[in-house]
């Protein structure tokens, strides 16, 4: 296994759309092993394989915090299709790994429907709620090129893309 690059906003290349996965196979579960090691390295939560510069929909979420013992919760959703089943607005503090140190509240639909293959490449279908729901949503949007600061004002997202941009530059020299 080996751990990815993880992009950073304003990555051009996380404004591309994810192209749908045609078949399931050996190398595509090396990407999911990787990616998993990769989101749990960064202690995040979820993990679009465009973050990590792969234009697939593919993506990963484990919401188990690791604390305590808890044992991890591995999700895989490979072309994953929601559908909205409770439009009610949930509201909750969002972050990303491709927009580190940054966090923010974002509204999205309380409740929703997601049809996917996992890691075998067999059909499913989970019934999301809370953070689940956020998690999976905010990860599509990854696949259509979309971030959650796209959901901020425009001051406040040029704010985190000048400091980002600023930090990338320090970096770049460092
Ligand atoms: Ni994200």
């Amino acid at each position: 296994m080996s751990l990815l690059e993880i992009l950073e906003f304003p990555d051009p290349r996380l404004r591309k759309k994810a192209l749908p996965v045609d078949k399931v196979d050996d190398a595509l579960k090396q990407t999911i092993d990787d990616m998993f090691e990769t989101m749990y390295a960064a202690s995040g939560i979820g993990l679009a394989a465009i973050q990590v510069s792969i234009q697939k929909r593919l993506l990963i979420i484990d919401l188990a915090d690791g604390e305590e013992g808890e044992e991890p919760k591995p999700l895989v959703f490979i072309n994953p299709e929601i559908t909205v089943l409770d439009p009610t607005p949930y509201r909750h503090e969002e972050g990303c790994l491709s927009v580190p140190g940054y966090f923010e509240f974002v509204e999205r639909p309380q409740k929703v429907l997601v049809n996917a293959l996992n890691r075998e490449g067999e059909a499913f279908e989970i019934e999301a709620e809370g953070l689940l729901a956020v998690c999976v949503q905010h990860e599509i949007d990854h696949l259509n090129g979309k971030l959650f600061v796209d959901y901020l004002s425009v001051l406040k997202r040029q704010r985190i893309k000048s400091k980002l941009e600023k930090e990338h530059k320090q970096n770049a020299s460092a």
